[in-house]
């Protein structure tokens, strides 16, 4: 998503603009810019593409100790230098930086229009600058931060925003309504960021600013007020060094990267949480007592994208060992249906960014509705993290790559553990506890023996990588794996790939089967495993081309399947972990053969502020 930087204090502007919008590069943009005042002038630079295209734009020297900075995922109006903000009014003397939908931009933009403000752009947020500039010419005697939060009033919508004004140039004012804003304090500099990454080389030391409030800076310090001038009182933290310092070193990319950190990732989302004397999971932070885990008589899971695949295959572990009905639902879905919330019900938010907009919305639908919600996050002090009643944080460290590799396998291991303690709080035997956890203690080395296949895995993807379309299918919690499996492939490679129930190929879509159309097969050595060697037939006599990922030592597999992807065996409720490691390699390997931008795949972004 959108990328936000400001900054004021006594040094150069531009170069602290730029090198901050180089570390929100990783959530993916289309276009960026900057604006700065310069001798009573606003001076902007716009360039659509990567930060390169921006930078190559701009002057050797460009004075001005404030400024603003952003980087742009299009949502209104295509990816152009006219629609790169920051945005100015027609006078040239507001520039505002925003993140986010403002709702009614075109009503607002008819009546702007009408008063003689000139549009340059085709974007909702070049509004805001109309606006505010038209709040300062029809109240001339109001404070600066006044007239801001009168033009701010009007907009309905998300937003996350900076403004800048040239005649009033020691001062930035910042406002957050949906999307995260977060103010860093330096020694005589100030910034503004959407993101703690951004300001990773000049301060730890942040404010968040909540919904509803708008924040006045200057060089010295800030002040925190509300919409209505009510003033707030805000406690500064200091973010996790490790969450600041996260480089590429020897690898070419950050997937790369992260695929090979699990097994260290998985190991700290364990650290500390498996408690061998009464065969349980420790959970410090779920603020949640045996008795009110008693309680629970369902469990409901809302997240987006593959944070929602980790909640079908979380819900799954928490009603095989704690027998509670549970399901997961995507967080957009479920707040826009008006959901039954229920007192007896334990609804878990999922999200690795702790900023997803949708995760967010229904969060706060649940807790309108006045019940008690769990967050799995990865991000501290995240906007989802902060408005929990509690839960588990993953420790899986900063991920860069759009596509979740290790934030993933994190989640999925936190709902282990949960599942493993509701189930310890209820029927589940102090001999099964003993088993996963055992299990859960081997993972991490287990993940390394499924890395070792990398080799292999890439032959498969040169053989495999021109295709058009694949499926990919499992059974029971075979399923999301296969979900998973296909959404890497597709978000990376940009090859079509479509999951599907085992069960359900022959419901429809064996209609598409063909030998230009493999299928990969999830058979996790279970129960299920002869019926699942059943649908493989099924394909095979279709001519269908098959690879078989299994952890099974099963001979029809071998001779069945055209290719086989082999992982460790584990507990059956720790499948969906160790089986996704061959599907994250093959994505990868089949987007480098095709030449892809592996840490930033088209069309998408890291952090999905916006609906
Ligand atoms: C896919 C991917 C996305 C995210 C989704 C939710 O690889 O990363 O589908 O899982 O946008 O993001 P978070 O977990 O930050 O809420």
């Amino acid at each position: 998503m959108c990328g936000i930087i400001a900054y004021t204090g006594n040094q150069n502007a531009a170069p602290i603009l730029t090198a901050s919008l180089r570390q929100l590069e990783y959530r993916g943009y289309d276009s960026s810019g900057i604006a700065l005042v310069s001798r009573g002038k606003l001076k902007t630079y716009r360039a659509a593409g990567k930060l390169a295209q921006l930078e190559n734009r701009l002057p050797n020297k460009i004075s001005g100790k404030i400024g603003i900075g952003h980087t742009r995922w299009a949502t209104h109006g295509e990816p152009n230098d006219q629609n790169a903000h920051p945005h100015t009014d027609t006078q040239g003397r507001i520039s505002i930086i925003h993140n986010g939908i403002i709702e009614n931009a075109t009503e607002l933009k008819r009546k702007l229009e009408a008063q003689g403000c000139v549009y340059t752009s085709e974007t909702d947020s070049e509004t805001i600058a109309h606006l505010i500039s038209h709040s300062i010419i029809s109240n001339p005697k109001m404070a600066f931060l006044d007239v801001v939060r009168l033009a701010l009033k009007q907009l309905q919508g998300t937003y996350g925003l900076v403004v800048m004004n040239a005649d009033a140039p020691e001062t930035l004012i910042a406002a957050r309504s949906g999307s995260p804003v977060i103010i860093g304090i330096g020694k005589d500099e100030m910034f503004v960021a959407s993101d703690s990454a951004a300001l990773s080389r000049y301060t730890r030391e942040v404010v968040h600013l909540d919904d509803g409030e708008i924040a006045s800076i200057n060089a010295k310090g800030f002040e925190v007020t509300t919409l209505d001038a009510i003033s707030m009182s805000k406690q500064s933290v200091m973010v996790d060094s490790s969450q600041l310092n996260y480089e590429l070193g020897n690898y070419d990319n950050y997937m790369f990267k992260e695929i090979h950190e699990q097994p260290e990732s998985i190991r700290r989302t364990l650290s500390g949480r498996l408690d061998h004397r009464f065969n349980t999971a420790h959970l410090g932070g779920l603020n949640m007592s045996p008795r009110d885990l008693m309680n629970v008589r369902r469990v409901c899971i809302l997240g987006c994208g593959s944070a929602y695949y980790a909640g079908i295959s979380g819900a799954d572990m928490i009603e095989t060992l704690a027998r509670l009905p549970s399901k997961a639902e995507p967080a957009a879905e479920f707040r826009y249906r008006n959901p039954v919330i229920e007192p007896d019900t334990l609804y878990i938010v999922v999200s690795q960014s702790g900023e997803t907009f949708d995760t967010l919305a229904a969060l706060r639908e649940i807790k309108r509705k006045g019940s008690h919600v769990l967050g799995v996050n990865n991000v501290v002090g995240s906007t989802i993290a902060r408005e929990v009643d509690g839960g588990i944080y993953m420790h899986a460290g900063t991920e860069v790559s759009v596509a979740s590799t290790k934030a993933y396998t994190s989640m999925l291991t936190c709902f282990a553990l949960l599942a493993l303690h509701l189930g310890r709080v209820r029927d589940l035997s102090p001999q099964q506890g003993e088993q996963l956890v055992n299990a859960l203690e081997a993972l991490p080395e287990k993940i390394k023996v499924a890395l070792e296949q990398n080799q292999q895995i890439k032959q498969l993807a040169k053989k495999y990588h021109h295709i058009n379309s694949a499926f990919f299918i499992g059974r029971t919690n075979a399923y999301p794996i296969a979900l998973e499996g296909a959404q890497k492939l597709k978000e990376i490679s940009y090859i079509h790939a479509e999951a599907y129930p085992a069960s359900e190929l022959k419901h429809g879509p064996l209609a598409l089967i063909s030998p230009q159309t493999p299928t990969i097969i999830i058979l996790p050595d279970n129960d299920l495993l002869g019926k699942s060697i059943s649908s493989l037939q099924e394909i095979r006599a279709r001519k269908g081309p098959v690879i078989a990922l299994t952890n099974a030592q099963n001979e029809d597999i071998h001779s069945l399947a055209d290719d086989v992807m082999y992982t460790p065996n584990t507990h059956p409720i720790l499948h969906p972990i160790i089986m996704g490691i061959p599907l994250q390699l093959f994505a990868y390997h089949c987007a480098i053969a095709m030449d892809r931008d592996i840490d930033q795949p088209r069309n998408l972004a890291k952090s999905v502020t916006v609906e």
